[in-house]
């Protein structure tokens, strides 16, 4: 009996240390980035932006390069689309003052023009052409520099974030498309 005790006490700690070890461990792993991932978004400026915008795709944890880059100008080109006809139609209501119009005039220009250029892009992903993918990306990211620029002066400027999300998406976009074209 005592010795039948003295096994079954480690026994049962053992259990219970795997079983905390595991219940521990799984939520880790899931968040865990994939390395195809965490390689791309290591070289970006935002790693967090980065990681947080490719995982709000279901695709993400399963995805290689190619799928990869579907989601990240996806993503660029849904910011883009949906800044155009739904924020800057908004804001364009939003205001009586002429210079304001004409400032948001300016970006509703340049959010056109980055729309064009990631469906260009998104175009030649699914016919498989990639060396033109970043400097595409480089266009309507520096459309919403443009943007920003417009409402340089103006405090609180009302496209800030929307612009630096571009921004960023297109730079994801850029890093995914230089894994194809091996430049760097
Ligand atoms: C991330 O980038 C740094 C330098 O920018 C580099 O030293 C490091 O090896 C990179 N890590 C990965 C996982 O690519
Ligand atoms: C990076 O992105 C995260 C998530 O979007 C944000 O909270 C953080 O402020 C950003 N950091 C910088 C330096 O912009
Ligand atoms: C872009 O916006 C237009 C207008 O709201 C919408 O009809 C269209 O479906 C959007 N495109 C995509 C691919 O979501
Ligand atoms: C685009 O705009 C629509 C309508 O405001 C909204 O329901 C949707 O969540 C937006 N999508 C993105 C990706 O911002
Ligand atoms: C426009 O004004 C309305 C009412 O003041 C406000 O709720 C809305 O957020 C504004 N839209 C934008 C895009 O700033
Ligand atoms: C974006 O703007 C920068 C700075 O003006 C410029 O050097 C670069 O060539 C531009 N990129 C593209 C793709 O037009």
């Amino acid at each position: 009996m005592t010795r039948y005790h003295s096994f079954s006490v480690p026994y049962h700690t053992l259990t219970f240390l795997v079983c905390f070890i595991f219940i521990h461990a799984s939520p880790a792993a899931a968040d865990k980035p994939t390395e195809l991932v965490d390689q791309v978004c290591n070289q970006t400026s935002n790693y967090t932006f980065c990681v947080e915008a490719l995982y709000s795709d279901s695709r993400t944890p399963d995805a290689d390069s190619y799928t990869l880059a579907f989601i990240s100008f996806g993503l660029a080109y849904t910011n883009a689309n949906n800044t155009t006809d739904y924020y800057i139609a908004e804001l364009f209501k939003n205001t009586s003052s002429q210079d304001y119009h004409y400032r948001l005039e300016t970006c509703s220009h340049d959010y056109l023009r980055a729309v064009s250029k990631l469906e260009e892009a998104y175009n030649d992903l699914n016919s498989e052409t990639f060396f033109g993918l970043a400097e595409l990306a480089g266009i309507a990211s520096n459309a919403s520099d443009h943007c920003q620029d417009t409402f340089k002066g103006i405090s609180s400027p009302p496209l800030e974030s929307r612009n630096g999300d571009l921004k960023r998406l297109c730079e994801i976009g850029a890093t995914i498309a230089k894994l194809f074209t091996g430049s760097s």
